[in-house]
């Protein structure tokens, strides 16, 4: 039986309880039990929905899908050497977070709420917006007050209530929290089913490459959504013996706002005060992340490790790109940046896969 799990306490609850953390504060995730049917994939359609068994939503009836995903897996020379790029700027609402979306509303209809919150830096909003769009679910988002018009425009296209919050990303955060004690808390980085959106990164790519994973992936980590989706994929296709090795993950953060890299360089198990310094990775300016204790533990058990870019490193990642006809966001660049600085600090062999996680098309005007 599929469960509810706390990563703090051990405690289970059952998959269609309404909460979205443990009474203990923990952070939950999701424990699956069927495995995916291999010889069955080859008749379905190349969306992420193909690993239906692995997803834990019940009824088909209830989800919620534009076929989104299978996004291109592109070769692109970083210091002359090839490194993989999945396209996963391509999804119907232009970033990765529509992986999540579909898991996460698919579930939310699955329960038959009718109203949801979600707090953004723009782009998970954008994403929880359009499938509670397509789903007639009422969505209220909360965006700090620097979040780009493009972003704001395309939520509220959507129909979604837009609610901008006077502070930072922290500081909408926090505002959300309090708000949750009422609307179903539809958060990307606490609810557990954005998670098992998130993990077809990791199907995609293993299946991509003719079932044999990457040596190492290097994700840009924020509240790190995406790293412990792959990491939670690929884990599961490890258990289920479809691949016999796990990558390294490689998680990038902003100099300007690097909290995990702290805690993993002077090993902190508490988060640290910091400072969010302005940053053009503006999806990644996250100052307190509440799964960062998690993002340490993939990152560790994979042989991993987490690195800082500058903002210069960003800006040149970015242009080195679009250059080459591929428009992406800032936040996006720092995949690229995050890979030259870890094929400089050497003794890197194997296949290296990243990704770009957002179109330019929404961020702010450079
Ligand atoms: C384009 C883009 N890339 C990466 C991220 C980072 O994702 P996470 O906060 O889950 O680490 C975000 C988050 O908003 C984003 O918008
Ligand atoms: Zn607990």
């Amino acid at each position: 039986m599929d469960a509810l799990v706390c990563s703090s306490c051990g405690k289970n609850y059952g998959i269609d309880q309404l909460i979205w953390q443990c009474n203990c504060g923990g952070m939950l995730d999701i424990s699956i039990s069927s495995k995916l049917p291999l010889k069955r994939l080859k008749h379905r359609n190349q969306g992420l929905w193909r690993y239906r068994e692995v997803i834990p939503v019940k009824d088909d009836e209830n989800i919620v899908s534009f076929n989104e995903g299978f996004t291109p897996v592109v070769e692109i020379k970083i210091d002359s050497k090839p490194i993989l790029f999945k396209m996963d700027f391509l999804f119907p609402t232009g970033s990765f977070k529509d992986r999540g979306a579909t898991v996460l509303v698919s579930k939310i209809k699955e329960l038959k709420i009718k109203k949801v919150l979600i707090d953004s830096s723009g782009n998970a909003g954008c994403a929880i917006s359009a499938y509670c769009a397509k789903a007639g679910i009422e969505c209220l988002v909360l965006v700090p007050e620097n979040t780009s018009e493009e972003k704001l425009n395309q939520i509220k296209s959507y129909g979604a209530k837009l609610y901008i919050v006077e502070g930072d990303r922290d500081e909408t955060a926090r505002v959300a929290l309090k708000l949750a004690e009422k609307i179903y808390y539809a958060s990307h980085y606490y609810n557990p089913f954005f998670l098992q959106g998130t993990k077809t990164f990791a199907y995609e790519v293993t299946e991509q490459l003719g079932w044999e994973p990457p040596d190492a992936v290097v994700l840009p980590v924020g509240n790190g959504t995406l790293l412990l989706g792959a990491y939670t994929g690929f884990k599961e296709l490890f258990e289920q013996g479809l691949i016999h090795r796990m990558p390294k993950l490689i998680g990038i953060q902003s100099e300007q706002c690097a909290p995990i890299f702290k805690m993993l360089k002077y090993n902190f198990n508490l988060m640290p005060n910091i400072t969010v310094k302005p940053t053009i990775a503006e999806g990644i300016a996250v100052g307190r992340p509440p799964r960062a204790n998690q993002v340490i533990k993939a990152i560790k058990r994979t042989n991993g490790t987490i690195l800082t870019v500058s903002e210069k490193e960003i800006k040149e990642g970015l242009d080195y790109i679009c250059k080459m006809g591929i428009y992406i966001e800032p936040t996006s660049a720092v995949s690229v940046a995050g890979v030259k600085k870890y094929l400089k600090i050497g003794k890197v062999k194997g296949t290296i896969l990243s990704t770009f996680t957002g179109t330019g098309l929404k961020s702010h005007k450079r």
